[in-house]
């Protein structure tokens, strides 16, 4: 997809138009996030591996436990001066953004409400005011988003939606200038591992408002390409985003847990950063969900955060960080279980599972 770079990101018609200082704003925060990423965080592991964990195996002939390794690294000065820049701007990206959007919203609601209104639509949007939100995401604002990704403060908002494709997208450099990244190199991997899949049917669980999508949707044009989600903002906001760059994809609020749509109705099904988001019964519940909702040799793929037994104890100690202090309370418990095993208990068979990635992020099982 061509399109100029504005404000950072690749411009498309639901973007947000930041002002000159509501810009200067954000830039200032996100070089600011940087510059700790790239000058600070380096220095944990060398407090980990040099300080922290040194001095406790001298004092306890062993190694420490990962409370105990929280507990420690929290008494360091180093570890301190992180923590508080890191919450802090993770705070101040969120609100810069959000300014800028809620200043914006009315321009914003009413271009995703003509793209749902249009008789020239290529997707579709359905959304379903009966879906409840899991307790997950309403009883904590996940990674310190004022209103999680699902509040609603006025009628048809797409504030979550917009201010997701902001901040995920420049403050993510990895993402990509699209956020599409995830998704391009998770249809690479599609292709490689399963190069005789030829998918008619495709479902991405908790998609946001879609970036990863999209890449699935330009990959296999010629496959129905469905994306659900339970928070109404982003979908609206996905739909539109999705149209207005030209791209089929039938955006509908479903909770993956229990979804819809009949059974054995997909070749492909992935998921993209949904389950460190949620519970252990919900990992559970969705990978039953998948299980039903597969067509015989059809395949799922989940990307998200890896798994502690193959993370270095920096690595640990960072998600351990995640799970206590940035609002994302479910992340140990995510990365601890054993995919092979809730896959098994799903029905899949464990000869047809794969876990990949330097720490294991990649999951797949074919039915
Ligand atoms: C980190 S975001 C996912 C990012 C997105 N997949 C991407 O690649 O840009 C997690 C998303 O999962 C959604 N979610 C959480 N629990 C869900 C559930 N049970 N069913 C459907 N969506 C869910 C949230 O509303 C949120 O939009």
């Amino acid at each position: 997809m061509n399109a100029p770079l504005r404000a950072g990101q690749r411009w498309h018609e639901m973007m947000l138009d930041p002002t000159h200082d509501e810009l200067a704003r954000q830039e200032f925060i996100w070089m600011f996030r940087r510059q700790i990423a790239q000058n600070v965080e380096p220095a944990l592991q060398v407090v980990c591996d040099g300080r922290v964990r040194k001095s406790f195996v001298k004092e306890h002939g062993r190694e420490p436990n990962r409370k105990e390794l929280r507990d420690a690294m929290l008494a360091d000065p180093m570890v301190q001066t992180w923590s508080a820049l890191r919450r802090n701007t993770w705070e101040a990206q969120w609100e810069a953004a959000g300014q800028a959007i809620e200043r914006d919203l009315p321009n914003l609601i009413g271009r995703a409400r003509r793209y749902r209104d249009s008789n020239h639509k290529l997707g579709s949007l359905e959304l379903d005011p009966t879906v409840k939100v899991p307790r997950y995401n309403t009883e904590i604002e996940i990674h310190v988003v004022p209103g999680g990704y699902h509040a609603e403060i006025t009628d048809d908002d797409v504030f979550a939606g917009a201010l997701w494709d902001r901040v995920a997208t420049i403050g993510e450099p990895e993402r990509g200038q699209w956020g599409d990244l995830a998704g391009k190199r998770a249809v690479e991997w599609i292709k490689k591992r399963y190069p005789n899949l030829k998918p008619k049917r495709i479902l991405d669980m908790g998609c946001t408002i879609g970036q990863n999508t999209l890449p699935f949707a330009e990959a296999f044009p010629k496959a129905e390409v469905h994306a659900i989600d339970v928070a109404a903002p982003c979908l609206r906001y996905g739909h539109a985003r999705a149209e207005s760059l030209g791209r089929k994809i039938h955006f509908s609020q479903q909770d993956a847990e229990h979804t819809r749509f009949a059974d054995e109705s997909f070749d492909l099904i992935y998921t993209n950063l949904l389950f460190h988001e949620t519970s252990r019964a919900g990992v559970h519940n969705i990978f039953r969900e998948c299980h039903r909702l597969l067509k015989p040799g059809g395949v799922m793929l989940h990307e998200d955060i890896g798994r502690s037994a193959k993370m270095n104890p920096t690595q640990v100690f960072m998600f351990d960080w995640m799970t206590h202090f940035a609002a994302e309370p479910f992340i140990n418990g995510w990365a601890d279980l054993d995919l092979f095993e809730v896959a098994e208990k799903a029905g899949f068979s464990r000869k047809n599972a794969v876990n990949e990635g330097p720490t294991g992020r990649t999951f797949a099982a074919r039915k």
